[in-house]
């Protein structure tokens, strides 16, 4: 009898913890093994562990000792952070993909989960609508990794038939915990912000348009897509995902139905450049036909939720 035992790595990141805690609800809390560098200092969580990515005998023995069958590969250096340190971008985001890929196909890993994005796209991209199948010239070392990185998921399972599969994540809004070194942060640090303080700094331009998605749909689509029969996943590089897609201007004024003195402020610093380069909303005709993907929140729904769970933590 096969049993399923799920890895995940980067489980104490923005979308790793709410992750593990989802596939916990659905396969156990011992079928899933989370997985980080660090996790918080009250971590009382039995099936946490420690470690490094790059650490490739330890990372093997992790798959060995625990029987792991599927991967949830989380880890990653952001877009932002990437640009401060992009030797060690491309080690993370690259190299221990390549790792865990070369220990899949010789191990018991049966399927495994790689998160790509937005930052895939750059100049050669149409950035209203960007379709399925354009030519990738990102700016970035993150999109340039996670570019890179898609070409090796489909070589794996063209090659060695291995269940790689994928979507492009567009910006994660979510409150369970901060993102940290993303362009698309400025989404979520606003909500903190304006219970906090009634004002936001934003580091982007009021009408940078980005493709942005609640954690619910976020994580949602991950597991429907790992759960999908797997004759309905013909894309195996990665598939576009979209939801929603809005500028600072038209999130502050969403927060403002609800808060009315709320102010913004704009100081755009090195990130509009990379905001620039992505798309400002995506076509993703094809997950919704291959494997039904339908997303759930738009803007007034999500801030609803932001404010509604973060009001706590500030009054
Ligand atoms: N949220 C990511 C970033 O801003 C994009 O995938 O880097």
């Amino acid at each position: 009898m096969s049993q399923k035992t799920i890895l995940v790595t980067g489980a104490n990141g923005q979308l790793g913890r709410v992750l593990t805690n989802s596939l916990r609800e659905i396969y156990g809390e011992g079928s899933v093994i989370a997985s980080d560098l660090n996790f918080p200092d009250d971590n009382n969580d039995p099936n946490s562990i420690f470690l490094d990515i790059l650490n490739k005998d330890r990372f093997k023995e992790t798959i060995h000792d625990y029987n792991i069958t599927e991967v949830y590969h989380m880890a990653a250096i952001l877009s932002a952070s990437g640009e401060g340190n992009p030797m060690k971008t491309w080690n993370v985001n690259l190299n221990a993909l390549l790792d865990l890929l070369e220990m899949s196909k010789e191990m018991e890993v049966q399927k495994l989960f790689f998160p790509s994005t937005i930052a895939v796209f750059g100049q050669t991209t149409p950035q209203v609508n960007t379709p399925q199948d354009v030519p990738l010239l990102p700016e970035t070392v993150y999109g340039i990794s996670k570019t890179t990185g898609e070409l090796w998921c489909n070589y794996y399972y063209k090659r060695y038939g291995l269940d790689v599969r994928s979507v492009r994540y567009p910006g994660i809004i979510s409150y369970q915990s901060m993102p940290s070194g993303g362009t698309t942060d400025y989404a979520v640090e606003i909500y903190h912000e304006a219970l906090k303080n009634g004002t936001y700094e934003c580091f982007l331009g009021p009408e940078t348009a980005l493709p942005m998605m609640f954690i619910d749909d976020a994580i949602r689509a991950t597991i429907e897509l790992m759960q999908a029969p797997i004759d309905s996943i013909k894309t195996r590089y990665s598939y576009n995902l979209s939801a929603m897609s809005f500028t600072p201007a038209q999130l502050a004024e969403s927060i403002k139905t609800a808060l009315p003195d709320f102010t913004i402020n704009y100081k755009p610093d090195f990130r509009q450049a990379i905001a620039d380069s992505w798309s400002e909303s995506i076509d993703d005709t094809r997950a919704r036909e291959e494997w039904g993907w339908q997303p759930r929140f738009d803007l007034k729904k999500m801030t609803e939720i932001m404010l509604d769970k973060l009001k706590p933590k500030y009054s």
